[in-house]
């Protein structure tokens, strides 16, 4: 088996907590022979800051380049409120995505039947949920220019930030959509805001033509965001793959997370074009919560997310799908065997830490790879 080499990038907050249940099962999968890893680790976010006073050095940037996959925690805290807004944590987050290209967020949202009751949502709506939000991750108003506050004449301030998306990024995440599509129930809803914008007037219309020339087996409907954001709160399985731009994209894929119970169980990915050489593609993968300054450094923090988003890493980066389905396993035995982090027990429901729920799914790993 070829060594694969991973660049761990824990961060901030609870990252460093959910990441040392990851280095286990990467040991873990080293010894068995399960996997091959070589593992680096460096800093991101407001720790990078405080060592560094950037939120990325170049030197974990040429890492991350370097790397067959990036494993990322997560980024920010209010000690870092008032560092310079070039160097605040999440443009270390902003920099990985832009310079390796990763445009493509997949933000699977699962809510696991024993999760069904965690969910601020009715179990009826929620339970068997599985649906993806295929999310645009370098473009639109994240990056777009100009993007700036300037003093105007008169005294006040004007600032300014720029949608924009060309037919290109466009054409390319949409396939990335229609393509899981196929892999699952075969639809693709797209939205954008069409009625006030100039590039949803594009991207509705460039999905459209993709769809005809390239995907018509794929059922497609387009909805507005605002109208999504409704349905996804009102009847959520009525989704597949939900494909839109970087903003709503994350705005929609929070509610989504919410739908399954918790933050804490949302895996995710954010991968870049397949290099038709190498038939490598850059990756990074990453839970969809945040760092999380509040419960950070408590034991609290529920590592399941990391654990999915590494299981991503398995199937996404390197084609380890038994092994990747495994890891999932695990995680839903151990949540159908009753055990909780805070953030998904019930009231009065005795909760494990961080490093219980970690040795839980790894030894339910254990058994299951026999
Ligand atoms: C996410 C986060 C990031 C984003 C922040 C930390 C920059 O909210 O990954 O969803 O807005 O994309
Ligand atoms: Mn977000």
């Amino acid at each position: 088996m070829a060594t694969q080499k991973l660049l761990l990038l824990p961060g901030d907050g609870i990252g460093p907590e959910v990441m040392t249940e990851v280095q286990k099962l990467i040991s873990w999968m080293n010894k068995t022979g399960m996997g091959s890893f070589e593992t680096e680790s460096d800093l991101v976010g407001g720790s990078a800051y405080d060592a560094h006073k950037v939120a990325i050095t170049d030197a974990a940037m040429k890492l991350a380049h370097e790397s067959d996959a990036v494993v990322f925690g997560a980024v920010g805290g209010p000690k870092w409120d008032k560092v310079p807004y070039e160097a605040r944590p999440e443009a270390g987050l902003l920099r990985l995505r832009k310079e390796l290209e990763l445009f493509a967020n997949l933000r699977p949202a699962i809510c696991y039947p024993a999760l069904a009751d965690a969910s601020s949502l009715k179990r009826d709506l929620v339970e068997g949920l599985d649906i993806v939000i295929v999310r645009e991750l370098t473009g639109g108003v994240y990056f777009g220019e100009p993007k700036e506050i300037v003093t105007l004449e008169n005294g006040e301030k004007r600032a300014v930030d720029t949608q924009v998306y060309t037919t290109h990024e466009i054409e390319r995440i949409g396939r990335v959509a229609f393509e899981m599509a196929r892999k699952r129930k075969n639809k693709v809803t797209s939205s954008e805001k069409r009625n006030v914008m100039r590039s949803g007037v594009l991207w509705n219309e460039v999905i459209t033509a993709l769809h005809k020339r390239e995907y018509p087996d794929v059922m497609l409907e387009h909805q507005l965001a605002d109208a999504l954001g409704m349905q996804l709160v009102r009847w959520p399985k009525q989704f597949d793959v939900i494909v839109t731009d970087n903003l709503f994209g994350d705005m929609l894929s929070d509610v989504a997370a919410m739908l399954t119970g918790s933050l804490g169980m949302l895996p995710s990915a954010a991968l870049g074009a397949t290099n038709e050489k190498t038939g490598k593609r850059k990756a990074m993968y990453e839970p969809v919560h945040g760092s999380a300054p509040d419960i950070a450094g408590k034991g609290l923090a529920n590592p399941i997310a990391m654990f999915g988003s590494f299981a991503m890493t398995l199937r996404y980066s390197f084609g380890m799908t038994n092994e990747a389905d495994m890891l999932e396993r695990a995680i839903s035995d151990v949540l159908d065997q009753g055990l909780r982090t805070k953030d998904i027990a019930s009231p009065g429901q005795n909760a494990v830490s961080t490093t219980e729920m970690g040795e839980a799914v790894l030894k339910q790993l254990q058994k299951i790879a026999g």
